[in-house]
């Protein structure tokens, strides 16, 4: 059960160095996570929302803070291996290959759970999700509290992931006591979820590390399919990562996305709606200048598009836009990743054969 909602709390934001983490600073939110606290961090992927894996109250308390539905479970973050013991109560050697080679890193495996492990965090399912990240301030903070940390993406539920500490407080001023500011994060982008149980293994949610990546490791990968019942991730059945407007996304196999914006984003306009487009470097300049654009970088570059999507669907809503319509791109890799998240934040998807 929920308790009632907290009283506003004074959040407090500490700058701590992204590549050598101050001590002090890290004591501080560890203090907190100690004592059943929750502690915004950053990690390479996006910010996190963190607290002791092992405390039921203070893990309610995150899916409090992020009006979390409560039967999606929470990532477990460790720092060592021997933690990985801690949290997981089996380790096919299988698993471990691969946390091996990913970790640290946006990576995210599933294992049996341990009794160390509440039941909150993982949503009374037997299986946890665990990642060993790559962010100092991360490691640092996991380390000084000497347990493990349960941490969802540090936004609003159903809002963009946060990629700055900016966003933690856009989405969260008020009702975390804490959050570590170490700049912007790395990937941009939440980390890559597989289940290696399964036979061939399961991506569920795409990120980072990307199929073609683990395929040497673990061979043929399957993308859980979004079309199943019940979803083995729960969270694949909640909206996700959307701004506040609408999001029309353009999906062609002939790269012809900006003759289908370009008609749609005049409509729009000549009936007065504030339209957005989402464009890339390459196709900017194809839009009229009197259109709010903003690029999500290169094609060339599709890492750092990756990077840019949550801060740039962010600044639309920060604009104040009534529509937003979203290039979509082609291509394996990152691009399904980058696709993944788009379809998430759309409320539209149009094919353009
Ligand atoms: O990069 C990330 O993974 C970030 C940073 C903070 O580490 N965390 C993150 O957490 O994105 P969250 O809660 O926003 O997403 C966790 C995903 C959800 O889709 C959830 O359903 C899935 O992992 N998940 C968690 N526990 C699971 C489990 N036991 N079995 C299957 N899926 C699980
Ligand atoms: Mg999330």
């Amino acid at each position: 059960m929920l308790s009632a909602w907290r009283k506003p709390l004074n959040t407090v934001m500490l700058k701590v160095d992204p590549l050598n983490p101050e001590q002090n600073t890290i004591n501080k939110a560890a203090k907190l996570i100690q004592d059943g606290e929750i502690v915004a961090f950053p990690t390479e992927t996006v910010y996190g929302l963190g607290a002791d894996a092992g405390n039921d109250r203070a893990v309610r308390r995150i899916f409090e803070a992020k009006g979390r539905p409560q039967d999606n479970p929470i990532i477990v973050h460790i720092a060592t291996f021997d933690q990985l013991k801690e949290v997981a109560s089996e380790i096919p050697s299988k698993v471990a290959e691969i946390a091996y080679f990913y970790w640290p890193g946006p990576l995210t495996l599933i294992f049996k759970k341990s009794d160390r492990v509440s039941d909150v965090t993982t949503a009374g399912s037997n299986t946890v999700a665990v990642r060993m990240p790559s962010h100092p301030v991360a490691l640092a903070l996991i380390n000084a509290s000497h347990r493990p940390i349960a941490a969802p993406s540090a936004n609003l539920s159903g809002r963009p992931s946060p990629t700055t500490a900016q966003h933690v407080l856009a989405d969260l001023a008020g009702r975390i006591p804490m959050i570590l500011d170490g700049g912007a994060t790395v990937y941009g982008i939440e980390s890559t979820v597989v289940d290696v149980s399964v036979e061939p293994a399961v991506i569920l949610r795409p990120g980072p590390i990307t199929r073609e990546d683990l395929a040497p490791l673990l061979g043929e990968v399957n993308m859980h399919s979004k079309s199943v019942d019940r979803p083995v991730a729960p969270g694949m059945k909640y909206t996700h990562y959307a701004p506040k407007a609408p999001l029309i996304l353009v999906e062609s196999k002939r790269n012809s996305v900006v003759d289908k914006i370009k008609p749609l984003a005049e409509m729009y306009y000549s009936q007065g709606k504030r339209t957005g487009i989402l464009c890339t470097d390459e196709t900017f300049d194809k839009y009229p200048d009197a259109m709010i654009k903003i690029s999500l970088g290169s094609r060339f570059y599709p890492y750092t598009i990756a990077k840019n999507l949550y801060a740039c669907l962010r600044r639309m809503d920060e604009l104040e836009v009534d529509m937003i319509l979203a290039e979509g791109f082609t291509g394996d890799g990152i691009f399904e990743t980058i696709m993944n998240r788009l379809r998430k934040a759309s409320s539209r998807i149009v094919l353009n054969s």
